[in-house]
């Protein structure tokens, strides 16, 4: 076996000690016992990674197998049910690509340093990304060395949603940023989406230094950005997993709420992981997050489920005043001294990221 995937085996083990205890019990959360059968197959030196199992039939194995295990699987709220059903599949067929994206134009080749933008969006989303690419997602060569590409990553819309094939067909061949599989769009299919894309930038950008994953309603101030990831030393810069990180959370349990999770579905708490509206990773730790999150069943909230894969790696969070994915003070909301110091903020709209951006580049800006 290649190396690199004993190391990932060995740490998914390690991992899994840790979460789950020895003996599990029979009555356990479902997502637990999933982990913890891949890894008593591990143990065994069995290959636990379900082969085969193709997009279309995927869902269908996956209801036998649900009917099976969740006894208490018709009380979940039907998104819920939904992701369940599909967490196991994990190859949507690509309906637009850019497999240009990272080497042709802006001179990548001669350039030693990356940021690729991989920003979640929705195909609805037409002002958020144009706000993006009129912004802080502009893609170029920095005037410093460093070049920048960007990427809206997108499912389909669902059944009832318009049918946006076609404008998204054109913006996709005027701008060349758009990525989109043939999967729901969902908010607990934001996982699925992380996946497919660190799948597409080991085939098509494997050399990016810097990845920016993040929503398409932030703001960004991408210079204050690039300095900082220039700042970086080698070390830091191999191993940047990096943002607003949360350090002690749990499961909410209430059927209100979005985030809501069943405890039949998860027990215990979360890793310190890093919030998703914006955070960093290196390049260099994109394969091996990928290669982990084979052993780690999906879960509904992405970047808790980012932390996962990465506490499994055996890297932990650094946290990064300058990021707030959750907003700043109210009165500080306009204050463009204030943006001018900070790297990331969360929400905007695609007027306000225009308006700010346009601040904080102002020659009459003194702060
Ligand atoms: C995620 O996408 C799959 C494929 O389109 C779909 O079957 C599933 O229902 C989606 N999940 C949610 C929670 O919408
Ligand atoms: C998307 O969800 C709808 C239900 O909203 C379902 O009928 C359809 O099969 C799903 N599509 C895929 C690709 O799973
Ligand atoms: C390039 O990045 C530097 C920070 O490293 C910034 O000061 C400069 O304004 C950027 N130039 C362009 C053209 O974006």
């Amino acid at each position: 076996m290649h190396s690199h995937w004993l190391l990932v085996l060995l740490s998914a083990q390690v991992y899994c000690k840790y979460t789950t205890s020895k003996a599990i019990p029979p009555n356990a959360a479902y997502w637990n016992r999933l982990l913890y059968s891949t890894l008593v197959k591990l143990d065994k030196g069995e290959n636990p990674l379900r082969q085969g199992s193709d997009w279309p039939r995927c869902m269908e194995t996956n209801q036998e197998l649900l009917r099976t295990n969740l006894h208490d699987f018709n009380s979940y709220p039907n998104l819920f049910q939904e992701f369940v059903q599909g967490m196991g599949c994990r190859t949507p067929p690509v309906l637009i690509n850019q497999p240009k994206k990272c080497v042709s134009g802006s001179g990548v080749e001669g350039n030693p340093i990356s940021l690729l933008f991989a920003i979640k969006s929705t195909p609805g989303h037409f002002e958020q990304r144009q706000a993006v690419r009129e912004t802080w997602g502009r893609e170029g060569l920095n005037s410093s060395g460093l070049s920048v590409h960007t990427v809206f990553l997108m499912g389909s819309p669902r059944v009832d949603d318009p049918d946006l094939s076609q404008l998204l067909s054109y913006e996709a061949s005027l701008f060349k940023d758009i990525l989109q599989w043939d999967f729901n769009e969902s908010f607990l299919n934001l996982t699925l989406k992380m996946y497919v894309f660190l799948q597409w930038s080991l085939k098509y950008c494997p050399h990016v230094t810097f990845v920016f994953s993040g929503d398409d309603d932030v703001f960004v101030n991408t210079p204050l950005l690039l300095s900082f990831l220039q700042s970086l030393d080698s070390s830091k810069a191999s191993t940047l997993y990096s943002g607003d990180v949360i350090k002690t959370a749990s499961p909410i349990r209430n059927p209100q709420s979005k985030y809501n999770i069943p405890l039949s579905f998860y027990d215990g708490p979360y890793p310190a992981y890093v919030g998703g509206g914006g955070f960093l990773i290196s390049g260099a730790l994109l394969k091996p997050l990928y290669s982990v999150s084979h052993f780690i069943p999906f879960y509904p909230i992405d970047d808790v489920y980012t932390g996962m894969c990465f506490k499994a790696l055996g890297v932990s969070p650094k946290a990064h005043t300058g990021f707030h994915t959750f907003d700043i003070k109210e009165g500080d909301r306009e204050n463009l001294c204030v943006h001018k110091g900070l790297i990331l903020t969360h929400k905007r709209s695609p007027q306000q990221t225009k308006k700010l951006w346009r601040g904080i580049h102002s020659p009459f800006l003194t702060c």
